[in-house]
Protein backbone atom coordinates (compact mmCIF):
# COMPACT_ATOMS: atom_id res chain seq x y z
CA UNK A 1 0.00 0.00 0.00
CA UNK A 2 1.64 3.67 -0.65
CA UNK A 3 1.17 6.19 1.14
CA UNK A 4 0.90 10.08 -0.93
CA UNK A 5 0.85 13.37 1.41
CA UNK A 6 0.73 15.92 -1.58
CA UNK A 7 -1.66 16.64 -4.29
CA UNK A 8 1.40 16.43 -6.58
CA UNK A 9 2.55 12.75 -5.15
CA UNK A 10 -1.34 11.62 -5.23
CA UNK A 11 -1.12 12.83 -8.91
CA UNK A 12 2.02 11.41 -10.02
CA UNK A 13 0.78 7.85 -8.81
CA UNK A 14 -2.32 8.39 -10.39
CA UNK A 15 -0.80 9.29 -13.87
CA UNK A 16 1.57 6.26 -12.68
CA UNK A 17 -1.63 3.80 -13.06
CA UNK A 18 -3.09 5.32 -16.11
CA UNK A 19 -5.61 3.38 -17.93
CA UNK A 20 -6.91 1.83 -14.56
CA UNK A 21 -10.03 2.57 -12.63
CA UNK A 22 -10.11 4.29 -9.66
CA UNK A 23 -12.52 4.02 -6.38
CA UNK A 24 -11.99 6.51 -4.12
CA UNK A 25 -13.54 6.25 -0.07
CA UNK A 26 -12.67 9.89 1.36
CA UNK A 27 -12.37 9.88 5.59
CA UNK A 28 -11.97 11.46 8.18
CA UNK A 29 -9.62 8.70 9.71
CA UNK A 30 -10.24 6.92 13.26
CA UNK A 31 -12.20 4.21 10.79
CA UNK A 32 -14.79 1.77 11.55
CA UNK A 33 -16.71 -0.54 9.98
CA UNK A 34 -18.83 1.94 7.82
CA UNK A 35 -15.30 3.21 6.61
CA UNK A 36 -13.98 -0.75 5.59
CA UNK A 37 -17.49 -0.62 3.53
CA UNK A 38 -17.12 2.23 1.56
CA UNK A 39 -12.78 0.87 0.92
CA UNK A 40 -13.99 -2.64 0.06
CA UNK A 41 -16.51 -1.62 -2.04
CA UNK A 42 -13.97 0.99 -3.94
CA UNK A 43 -11.69 -2.20 -4.29
CA UNK A 44 -13.78 -4.49 -5.30
CA UNK A 45 -15.53 -2.26 -7.85
CA UNK A 46 -12.31 -0.56 -9.53
CA UNK A 47 -8.85 -1.37 -10.47
CA UNK A 48 -7.24 0.38 -7.88
CA UNK A 49 -8.79 1.54 -4.42
CA UNK A 50 -7.43 4.70 -2.82
CA UNK A 51 -8.66 6.16 0.40
CA UNK A 52 -7.62 9.52 1.98
CA UNK A 53 -7.10 10.12 5.81
CA UNK A 54 -7.62 13.84 6.04
CA UNK A 55 -9.36 15.94 9.45
CA UNK A 56 -10.46 18.81 7.29
CA UNK A 57 -10.36 22.05 9.48
CA UNK A 58 -12.55 23.85 7.42
CA UNK A 59 -16.09 21.91 7.90
CA UNK A 60 -15.49 22.38 11.48
CA UNK A 61 -16.95 25.51 13.16
CA UNK A 62 -15.20 27.20 15.92
CA UNK A 63 -15.78 25.45 19.34
CA UNK A 64 -16.77 22.12 17.68
CA UNK A 65 -14.60 19.35 18.04
CA UNK A 66 -12.05 19.43 15.21
CA UNK A 67 -8.88 19.40 17.85
CA UNK A 68 -10.61 16.51 19.79
CA UNK A 69 -11.70 14.50 16.82
CA UNK A 70 -10.22 11.02 17.63
CA UNK A 71 -7.35 9.93 15.29
CA UNK A 72 -5.49 6.44 15.58
CA UNK A 73 -3.39 6.66 12.46
CA UNK A 74 -1.26 3.48 12.58
CA UNK A 75 -4.52 1.68 13.13
CA UNK A 76 -5.75 2.93 10.53
CA UNK A 77 -3.27 2.02 8.34
CA UNK A 78 -2.99 -1.63 9.18
CA UNK A 79 -7.07 -1.84 9.31
CA UNK A 80 -7.22 -0.30 4.66
CA UNK A 81 -3.82 -2.68 4.22
CA UNK A 82 -5.64 -5.41 5.51
CA UNK A 83 -8.90 -4.64 3.33
CA UNK A 84 -6.17 -4.22 0.14
CA UNK A 85 -6.04 -0.80 -0.36
CA UNK A 86 -3.59 0.27 -2.67
CA UNK A 87 -2.86 3.68 -2.25
CA UNK A 88 -3.81 6.28 0.88
CA UNK A 89 -3.36 9.97 0.34
CA UNK A 90 -2.55 11.47 3.79
CA UNK A 91 -2.38 15.04 3.64
CA UNK A 92 -1.74 17.86 6.12
CA UNK A 93 -3.80 21.03 6.63
CA UNK A 94 -0.74 22.95 5.78
CA UNK A 95 -0.65 21.02 2.69
CA UNK A 96 -4.11 21.31 1.66
CA UNK A 97 -4.87 25.22 3.27
CA UNK A 98 -1.60 26.92 2.37
CA UNK A 99 -0.71 30.46 3.59
CA UNK A 100 -2.99 32.70 1.04
CA UNK A 101 -5.66 30.00 0.63
CA UNK A 102 -8.76 31.91 -0.42
CA UNK A 103 -10.93 29.77 -2.91
CA UNK A 104 -14.08 28.08 -1.58
CA UNK A 105 -17.09 25.60 -3.55
CA UNK A 106 -20.76 26.65 -2.28
CA UNK A 107 -23.95 24.64 -3.54
CA UNK A 108 -26.69 26.55 -2.89
CA UNK A 109 -30.35 25.10 -1.77
CA UNK A 110 -29.45 21.87 -0.67
CA UNK A 111 -26.77 23.19 1.89
CA UNK A 112 -29.51 25.35 3.23
CA UNK A 113 -31.76 23.14 5.55
CA UNK A 114 -30.93 20.83 8.55
CA UNK A 115 -26.96 20.88 8.87
CA UNK A 116 -26.49 23.32 7.05
CA UNK A 117 -28.61 25.45 9.18
CA UNK A 118 -27.39 23.60 12.45
CA UNK A 119 -23.67 24.14 11.41
CA UNK A 120 -23.15 26.91 9.03
CA UNK A 121 -20.33 27.12 6.63
CA UNK A 122 -20.16 22.95 7.64
CA UNK A 123 -21.06 22.28 3.92
CA UNK A 124 -19.05 24.83 2.14
CA UNK A 125 -15.93 23.09 3.91
CA UNK A 126 -17.06 19.37 3.26
CA UNK A 127 -17.64 20.72 -0.64
CA UNK A 128 -14.25 22.20 -0.68
CA UNK A 129 -12.12 19.82 0.26
CA UNK A 130 -13.85 16.90 -1.18
CA UNK A 131 -13.22 18.84 -4.72
CA UNK A 132 -9.59 19.10 -3.89
CA UNK A 133 -9.32 15.82 -3.11
CA UNK A 134 -11.28 14.61 -6.00
CA UNK A 135 -8.60 16.41 -8.34
CA UNK A 136 -5.92 15.13 -6.84
CA UNK A 137 -7.14 11.44 -6.79
CA UNK A 138 -9.54 11.89 -10.00
CA UNK A 139 -11.58 9.01 -9.36
CA UNK A 140 -13.94 7.24 -11.56
CA UNK A 141 -16.33 6.42 -8.33
CA UNK A 142 -16.52 7.92 -5.19
CA UNK A 143 -17.92 5.71 -2.07
CA UNK A 144 -19.94 7.79 0.55
CA UNK A 145 -22.25 6.29 3.06
CA UNK A 146 -25.68 7.02 3.52
CA UNK A 147 -25.49 8.19 7.09
CA UNK A 148 -24.63 11.81 6.01
CA UNK A 149 -27.72 11.76 3.74
CA UNK A 150 -27.23 15.47 3.46
CA UNK A 151 -23.98 15.66 2.76
CA UNK A 152 -24.96 12.71 -0.03
CA UNK A 153 -27.19 15.15 -1.93
CA UNK A 154 -24.59 17.88 -1.40
CA UNK A 155 -21.71 16.02 -3.28
CA UNK A 156 -23.99 14.72 -5.88
CA UNK A 157 -24.98 18.00 -6.65
CA UNK A 158 -21.95 19.62 -6.93
CA UNK A 159 -20.38 17.00 -9.10
CA UNK A 160 -23.21 17.18 -11.61
CA UNK A 161 -23.19 20.98 -11.32
CA UNK A 162 -19.41 21.46 -11.91
CA UNK A 163 -19.44 18.44 -14.72
CA UNK A 164 -17.20 16.19 -13.04
CA UNK A 165 -17.45 12.65 -14.38
CA UNK A 166 -17.55 10.74 -11.92
CA UNK A 167 -19.94 8.20 -10.08
CA UNK A 168 -20.96 9.25 -6.36
CA UNK A 169 -21.95 5.44 -5.04
CA UNK A 170 -24.03 5.83 -1.91
CA UNK A 171 -22.97 3.05 0.50
CA UNK A 172 -25.66 1.95 3.13
CA UNK A 173 -25.11 3.10 7.09
CA UNK A 174 -23.01 0.22 9.01
CA UNK A 175 -25.19 -0.44 12.64
CA UNK A 176 -24.00 -1.53 15.88
CA UNK A 177 -25.59 -5.05 16.98
CA UNK A 178 -28.43 -2.77 18.93
CA UNK A 179 -28.87 -0.75 15.76
CA UNK A 180 -26.61 2.73 16.49
CA UNK A 181 -25.30 3.69 13.12
CA UNK A 182 -21.41 3.81 13.26
CA UNK A 183 -19.59 6.91 14.08
CA UNK A 184 -16.32 8.12 14.67
CA UNK A 185 -17.96 10.23 17.25
CA UNK A 186 -19.69 7.51 19.23
CA UNK A 187 -16.46 6.87 21.44
CA UNK A 188 -17.52 10.36 22.90
CA UNK A 189 -20.14 8.54 24.64
CA UNK A 190 -20.35 7.45 28.33
CA UNK A 191 -21.83 4.07 29.11
CA UNK A 192 -24.85 5.56 30.27
CA UNK A 193 -25.28 7.68 26.64
CA UNK A 194 -24.13 4.77 24.22
CA UNK A 195 -26.95 2.26 26.46
CA UNK A 196 -29.56 4.51 25.50
CA UNK A 197 -28.20 5.76 21.89
CA UNK A 198 -30.11 2.99 19.96
CA UNK A 199 -33.20 5.36 21.00
CA UNK A 200 -32.31 7.05 17.79
CA UNK A 201 -32.92 4.33 14.82
CA UNK A 202 -36.11 3.20 17.12
CA UNK A 203 -37.30 6.53 16.68
CA UNK A 204 -36.70 5.98 13.04
CA UNK A 205 -38.18 2.41 13.00
CA UNK A 206 -41.77 3.99 14.56
CA UNK A 207 -41.52 6.45 12.14
CA UNK A 208 -41.07 4.45 9.18
CA UNK A 209 -44.05 1.68 11.03
CA UNK A 210 -46.51 4.34 10.82
CA UNK A 211 -45.20 5.58 7.50
CA UNK A 212 -45.68 1.85 6.13
CA UNK A 213 -49.27 1.34 7.98
CA UNK A 214 -50.45 4.52 5.36
CA UNK A 215 -49.82 7.61 7.28
CA UNK A 216 -49.35 10.03 4.92
CA UNK A 217 -49.24 13.01 6.79
CA UNK A 218 -45.59 14.56 7.86
CA UNK A 219 -46.87 15.85 11.32
CA UNK A 220 -48.08 12.24 12.43
CA UNK A 221 -45.08 10.74 10.87
CA UNK A 222 -42.43 12.80 12.61
CA UNK A 223 -44.66 12.67 15.61
CA UNK A 224 -44.17 8.75 15.97
CA UNK A 225 -40.31 9.33 16.10
CA UNK A 226 -40.28 12.70 18.54
CA UNK A 227 -42.51 10.57 21.07
CA UNK A 228 -39.95 8.06 21.58
CA UNK A 229 -37.02 10.23 22.01
CA UNK A 230 -38.65 12.55 24.16
CA UNK A 231 -39.00 9.71 26.51
CA UNK A 232 -35.52 9.21 26.53
CA UNK A 233 -33.94 11.10 29.61
CA UNK A 234 -30.55 11.44 28.53
CA UNK A 235 -31.71 12.35 24.60
CA UNK A 236 -31.86 16.26 23.79
CA UNK A 237 -33.45 16.46 20.28
CA UNK A 238 -32.50 18.97 17.61
CA UNK A 239 -34.49 18.34 14.90
CA UNK A 240 -36.88 15.38 12.98
CA UNK A 241 -37.28 16.16 9.54
CA UNK A 242 -39.60 14.63 7.11
CA UNK A 243 -38.43 16.02 3.62
CA UNK A 244 -38.42 15.58 -0.24
CA UNK A 245 -35.74 12.47 -0.87
CA UNK A 246 -33.57 14.69 -3.52
CA UNK A 247 -33.57 18.55 -2.48
CA UNK A 248 -34.71 18.31 1.15
CA UNK A 249 -37.31 20.75 1.27
CA UNK A 250 -39.41 20.54 4.47
CA UNK A 251 -42.77 18.53 3.48
CA UNK A 252 -45.97 20.56 4.36
CA UNK A 253 -48.62 18.27 2.48
CA UNK A 254 -48.72 14.53 2.27
CA UNK A 255 -46.29 12.66 1.50
CA UNK A 256 -46.82 11.83 -1.99
CA UNK A 257 -42.83 11.18 -3.26
CA UNK A 258 -39.65 9.53 -2.09
CA UNK A 259 -38.65 11.00 1.11
CA UNK A 260 -35.97 11.04 4.13
CA UNK A 261 -36.77 11.11 7.59
CA UNK A 262 -33.90 12.47 9.57
CA UNK A 263 -33.03 13.25 12.90
CA UNK A 264 -30.38 14.67 14.76
CA UNK A 265 -30.03 13.88 18.83
CA UNK A 266 -27.90 15.19 21.39
CA UNK A 267 -26.28 13.02 23.75
CA UNK A 268 -24.42 15.73 26.20
CA UNK A 269 -22.14 17.51 23.15
CA UNK A 270 -22.52 14.67 21.15
CA UNK A 271 -24.78 14.62 18.37
CA UNK A 272 -25.99 11.59 16.74
CA UNK A 273 -27.36 12.10 12.96
CA UNK A 274 -29.31 8.81 11.81
CA UNK A 275 -32.09 8.62 8.78
CA UNK A 276 -34.29 5.90 6.93
CA UNK A 277 -35.49 6.56 3.46
CA UNK A 278 -39.64 6.00 2.84
CA UNK A 279 -41.50 5.37 -0.17
CA UNK A 280 -38.31 4.47 -2.54
CA UNK A 281 -38.01 1.41 -4.66
O1 LIG B 1 -17.88 12.28 5.75
C1 LIG B 1 -16.74 12.63 6.09
O2 LIG B 1 -16.02 11.91 6.79
C2 LIG B 1 -16.20 13.99 5.64
O3 LIG B 1 -17.21 14.94 5.61
C3 LIG B 1 -15.47 13.92 4.29
C4 LIG B 1 -16.41 13.51 3.16
C5 LIG B 1 -14.31 12.93 4.37
C6 LIG B 1 -14.90 15.30 3.93
O4 LIG B 1 -14.01 15.74 4.90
Amino acid sequence: MDLLYTPAEMRAWRRAHDGHSAGFAPTMGYLHEGHLTLARRAREENDLAVVSIFVNPTQFAPGEDFEKYPRDEERDLQLLRDAGVDAVYFPTPAVMYPPGYQTYVTVEEVTQPLEGSARPGHFRGVTTVVLKLFNAVEPDRAYFGRKDAQQLRVLRRMALDLDLGLEIVPCDIVREPDGLAMSSRNVYLSPQQRAAAPVVRRALLAAKARYDAGERDPAAIRAAAIDLIRAEPLAELEYVSLADDDSLEELAGPVARPALISTVVRFGHTRLLDNIELGLP
